[in-house]
């Protein structure tokens, strides 16, 4: 399938690794040149991009660095993804409600919710005048939220409906929004020692290797398997194309059959 999309420009935020370098991956093999965010510029981003910038998108000063190079290299967005979110594990309590101060829920809301706010809002003028896509990285935690960190839930949860709104609210002025809610997705945030999935493993009191093995069928993946950033990837790209014309104000959940609701 012939997603047209090239030509097209994206800003991908959090593109460094994992689901956001596999967004920016798949959006460049279509075709689209795209600029990527994040912390620490990787060697797989500048290879997956036309500019890689280096900010911190959790404040408003990196979304401002991020898209005052953006348009200064694209000339205008077509495609947004708010990918970046999740948050730094050596900053993050994995206890209960009450072992969680403030500072852990302020930093998970700027992190998955407010970056998303404020990239949203410096996207949208040139979305609207090129009737652009926006796809934003939720989690299935959205749905769950006592399976999450104290205040990650919360975050996506906010993040979902936020995305609702947005939809509803530029639908009519041509810019198409939707949310992908993944379960657990092999990036390095669950595979690399000494990130989340480590640690994780560690209060989990078993080996990390043990844990990743155990892990779909502890969360009960019907699928039996974890998802891969890939597959992510590709579903994001059909959603930001002309294929997905219709689609808008939806949130597709990409876990293996790990949320059991209807
Ligand atoms: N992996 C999963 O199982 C899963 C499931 C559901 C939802 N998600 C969501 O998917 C998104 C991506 O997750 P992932 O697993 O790909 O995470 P990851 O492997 O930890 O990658 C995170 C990316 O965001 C960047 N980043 C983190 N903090 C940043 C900051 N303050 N400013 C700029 N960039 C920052 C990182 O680069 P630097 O560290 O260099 O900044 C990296 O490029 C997140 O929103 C997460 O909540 C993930």
């Amino acid at each position: 399938m012939d997603l047209q999309l090239n030509g097209k420009t994206a800003v991908v935020t959090g593109a460094s690794r994992g689901i956001g370098l596999a967004v920016a991956q798949t959006l460049t093999e279509e075709g689209v040149r795209v600029v990527g965010g994040a912390r620490k510029v990787t060697a797989e981003l500048e290879k997956y991009s036309v500019a890689a910038i280096s900010a911190d998108l959790s404040t408003t000063e990196g979304i401002t660095t991020l898209f005052d190079a953006a348009h200064a290299e694209l000339g205008g967005i077509d495609i947004l993804i708010n990918n970046v979110g999740g948050g730094d594990v050596e900053q993050m309590t994995l206890g209960g409600f009450l072992d969680i101060g403030d500072e852990q829920w302020d930093r998970l809301f700027e992190l998955n919710l407010m970056s998303a706010v404020r990239a949203t809002r410096a996207a949208l003028p040139s979305l609207i005048e090129r009737r652009g896509a926006i796809v934003t990285i939720s989690s299935i935690n959205a749905h769950l939220p006592a399976a999450g960190p104290v205040g990650y839930s919360e975050a996506k949860a906010a993040l979902t409906s936020f995305s609702k709104r947005i939809s509803e609210e530029f639908g009519p002025r041509g810019v198409r929004v939707n949310t992908v809610s993944p379960g657990v997705v092999g990036t390095p945030l669950w595979r690399e020692p000494g990130r989340f999935g480590a640690k994780l493993a560690e209060v989990s009191g078993v080996g990390h290797e043990e844990f990743l093995t155990a892990l779909p069928r502890e969360f009960g993946i019907a699928s039996d398997r974890i998802t891969e950033p890939e597959e992510v990837g590709a579903l994001v790209a059909f959603l930001v194309s002309e294929r997905a014309g219709n689609i808008l104000g939806a949130d597709y959940v990409i876990d293996g059959g790990t949320l059991k609701v209807v």
